[in-house]
């Protein structure tokens, strides 16, 4: 059986060797340029193509917002809330004090350097939402888009993917600073941001498809127990508001880095990075798109999805489609950021690593260096020795295995979908107490560094 594989080697040898000819101009001359061959200008193509995408991706990611403006300005009158009653709005307005107190990021880069001259000079009035205005308009705020008339009124807000999945460094102030692309924004309090939008009737009476009717008092009740961080997408497919033990039911904002080669997204998995990508753009951020998926059709699992139609969405001009390749290319780009400098113990950490792929077993299923299973990555409730509330929430009844790089960037709201372990050395004890790995306290400690290192 090995013959027609040799004979299509020799075939395309024996083509490279035609075109690399080919390439030669008459007389032998050997010019650089003329030398280049066939498979050197597809190599060169595909190249140019890929730093295409990623740049138009990086565009989508920080300031595409699907045309979501419908539902942010349109239904609920976010702008209005933002501009403040000063400002043509209503209300006391966003000051930049309390946009950067609910975990809004300003990008530098965006700024004027007279203007960060004067933030660092502590110049600039941060209990005005004027100077808040000033910021959108000059795209600084991260994840936050505004369109003004010719008047300089803000006539509506939108949201980019940017604004759960980036941050920034702080090099200019606490909360201003350069982007940090797929980074989870874990001072982001989206319950709180939402919460200050003048009219949530329509979301309450979203989630009252679910049964019980929900007013809007009691929304904002729930939009508070997320807290910094953390999002919960499901509230708006199944209507389950609170865990049935009364807790939160939202989930840690995970990072978009690091997902090239990971099968499937998502705490649950529901599907690929670009399933996920198309999910967020439409059913989240309320984008004008297109979206398939009839699992949503399951109207004991999904109440709301079902009954609203959201597994067959159309629209027309579709804002949504046509970026998801870049999209897609743009995330995968992305690689986990390394630990800081002096952040771990080196000579711990490789002695964890012995103890990650030996007696804990845990390559068993962060298999290195993906750290998630090449395959399908998704383990039982049981299996891992934890609820299943959130589980249940997702087609898959299940929980992705976490890829582990760049836990350094996402560790200050815990760790598991919903942060329940607040430090990797409860991730261990939980591990050693559920497989009954027996661990020694060494052994475990560095276990963490090991992961401090990844
Ligand atoms: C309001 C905050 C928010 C916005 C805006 C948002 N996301 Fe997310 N994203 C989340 C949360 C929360 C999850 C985890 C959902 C879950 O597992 O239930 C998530 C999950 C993801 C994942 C899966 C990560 C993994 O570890 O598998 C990807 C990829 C992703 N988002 C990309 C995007 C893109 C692209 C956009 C813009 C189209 C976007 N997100 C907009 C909050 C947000
Ligand atoms: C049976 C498969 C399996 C094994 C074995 C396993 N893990 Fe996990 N790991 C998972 C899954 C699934 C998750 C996601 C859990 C969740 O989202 O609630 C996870 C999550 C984690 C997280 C949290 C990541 C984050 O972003 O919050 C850490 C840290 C971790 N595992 C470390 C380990 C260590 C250390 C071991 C060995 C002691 C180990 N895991 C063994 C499947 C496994």
């Amino acid at each position: 059986m090995r013959a027609p594989h040799t004979a299509v080697t020799l075939l395309l040898s024996s083509l490279t060797f035609l075109s690399t000819t080919a390439c030669r101009p008459a007389g032998g001359s050997s010019s650089a340029a003329a030398a280049v061959s066939d498979a050197e200008l597809d190599a060169r193509r595909a190249a140019e193509e890929d730093q295409r995408l990623v740049r138009a991706g990086r565009d989508v990611f920080r300031y595409d917002t699907f045309g979501d403006e419908a539902f942010w300005t349109g239904t609920l009158q976010l702008d209005r809330a933002i501009a403040g009653e000063a400002n043509g709005g209503v209300g006391p307005g966003l000051s930049p004090r309390t946009a950067l107190a609910v975990g809004l990021k300003v990008d530098r880069d965006a700024l004027p350097h007279k203007v960060q001259e004067a933030i660092v000079a502590g110049q600039v009035d941060l209990d005005d939402p004027a100077v808040t205005l000033t910021l959108l308009k000059a795209d600084a705020v991260v994840g936050l888009k505004g369109t003004f008339d010719g008047a300089g009124k803000l006539t509506a807000v939108g949201i980019q993917c940017a604004l759960c999945h980036s941050t920034v460094n702080d090099s200019l102030a606490g909360g201003i600073g350069r982007r940090l692309d797929g980074w989870p924004n874990q001072d982001l309090n989206v319950g709180a941001i939402v919460s200050i939008a003048p009219n949530l009737q329509p979301v309450a009476d979203l989630i009252s498809l679910a049964g019980p009717t929900v007013d809007v008092p009691t929304l904002k009740t729930v939009l508070g127990t997320w807290g910094p961080g953390k999002y919960d997408a499901s509230v708006f497919l199944d209507g389950k508001a609170l865990r049935p033990d009364g807790g939160s039911a939202a989930v840690l904002i995970p990072p978009a880095f690091g997902l090239a080669g990971v099968n499937l997204a998502t705490w649950t998995g529901w599907g690929s990075v670009t399933y996920w990508n198309a999910f967020v753009a439409n059913l989240e951020m309320h984008g004008q798109g297109t979206f398939y998926d009839p699992r949503l059709d399951d109207a004991a699992r999904f109440p709301i999805a079902a009954r609203a139609g959201f597994g067959h969405l159309t629209a027309s001009p579709d804002l949504v489609t046509p970026k998801l390749a870049a999209l897609h290319r743009y995330q995968l780009s992305l690689a986990a950021p390394r630990p800081p400098e002096g952040s771990f113990d080196r000579a711990a950490a490789a002695r964890g690593r012995g103890v990650f792929e030996g007696p804990a077993a845990c390559a068993r299923c962060h298999v290195p260096p993906l750290f998630t299973e090449p395959g399908l990555n998704l383990h039982s409730p049981a299996e891992m020795g934890i609820d299943d509330f959130q589980a249940q929430r997702s087609p898959t009844g299940a929980y992705r295995t976490a890829p582990l790089a760049g836990l350094s960037a996402h560790s200050r709201r815990g760790f598991f979908h919903d942060g329940r372990f607040a430090t990797l050395d409860d991730v261990v004890k939980h591990y050693d107490g559920h497989f009954g790995l027996g661990l020694t306290a060494a052994q475990q400690a560095d276990l963490v560094e090991y992961l401090k290192s990844l």
